[in-house]
């Protein structure tokens, strides 16, 4: 008897568990679309910020039929196999890819790519030069793998640079190392002319 008033006890107070679980199921929340004090246009739900842009991978991203998230994973798996940039290298992939250097790696890599950025005037083990023969004859892929997992100290960038931007950056470091080493006679006889007297080689 004394038994079995123990597990009747014990069921008690398991299903006590199991109430108290439901309830953080059940806790109060807004439906979608409905009214709310709490803000002045008397909406819950809030608007995303001007030139949101949505990014999300896989079945139940973007599209109730999952398709864009489908197209955001292949062009995902595409980039990651490509060997070398696997896009036109113009303009727009440059631009892109300046602006997510400067973001990420501008740091300690500098602007001008040279290693001398500002968290490493701060101690930061510097960086090599991207200026070097041996990385101006790295290839392209050498400069993608390092972003995606690292580099000795170097952490890697994967989480935070998508597999299509690091090709952008990887185009946008090619530009900078020709910035510090192209030949006069490679420009158009235009800007040939501009060069100081010396310079026009
Ligand atoms: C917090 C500082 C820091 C940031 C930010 C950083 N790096 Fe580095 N990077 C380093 C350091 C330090 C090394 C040298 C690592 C070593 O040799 O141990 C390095 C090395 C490299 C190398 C040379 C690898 C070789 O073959 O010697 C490349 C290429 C590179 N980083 C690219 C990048 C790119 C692209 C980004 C931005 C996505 C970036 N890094 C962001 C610190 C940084």
């Amino acid at each position: 008897m004394k038994r079995l008033a123990l597990l009747l006890f014990s069921v008690t107070l398991l299903a006590g568990c199991e109430k108290a679980k439901q309830d953080m199921y059940d806790q109060p929340r807004y439906r979608p679309f409905a009214a709310s004090k709490l803000f002045a246009d008397g909406t819950s739900a809030r608007t995303p910020p001007a030139g949101t842009q949505p990014n999300a991978r896989g079945d139940f991203a973007d599209s109730s039929g999952g398709r864009a998230g489908q197209q955001a994973v292949r062009a995902d798996v595409a980039a990651q196999a490509a060997g070398r940039i696997p896009y036109p290298v113009d303009m727009v992939l440059l631009r892109r890819g300046q602006q997510r250097y400067n973001i990420y790696c501008a740091a300690c890599h500098s602007i001008a790519g040279d290693g001398d950025g500002l968290i490493v005037r701060r101690g930061f083990p510097a960086p090599p030069s991207y200026h070097s023969d041996r990385l101006r004859n790295a290839p392209d892929r050498h400069f993608y793998d390092v972003i995606s997992n690292g580099y000795g100290v170097m952490f890697p960038y994967a989480d935070r640079v998508e597999p299509a931007d690091r090709w952008a950056i990887v185009a946008y470091i090619r530009a900078l190392q020709l910035s510090q080493n192209a030949k006069a006679a490679s420009l158009p006889p235009a800007l040939r002319e501009q060069l100081p007297v010396g310079g026009k080689r």
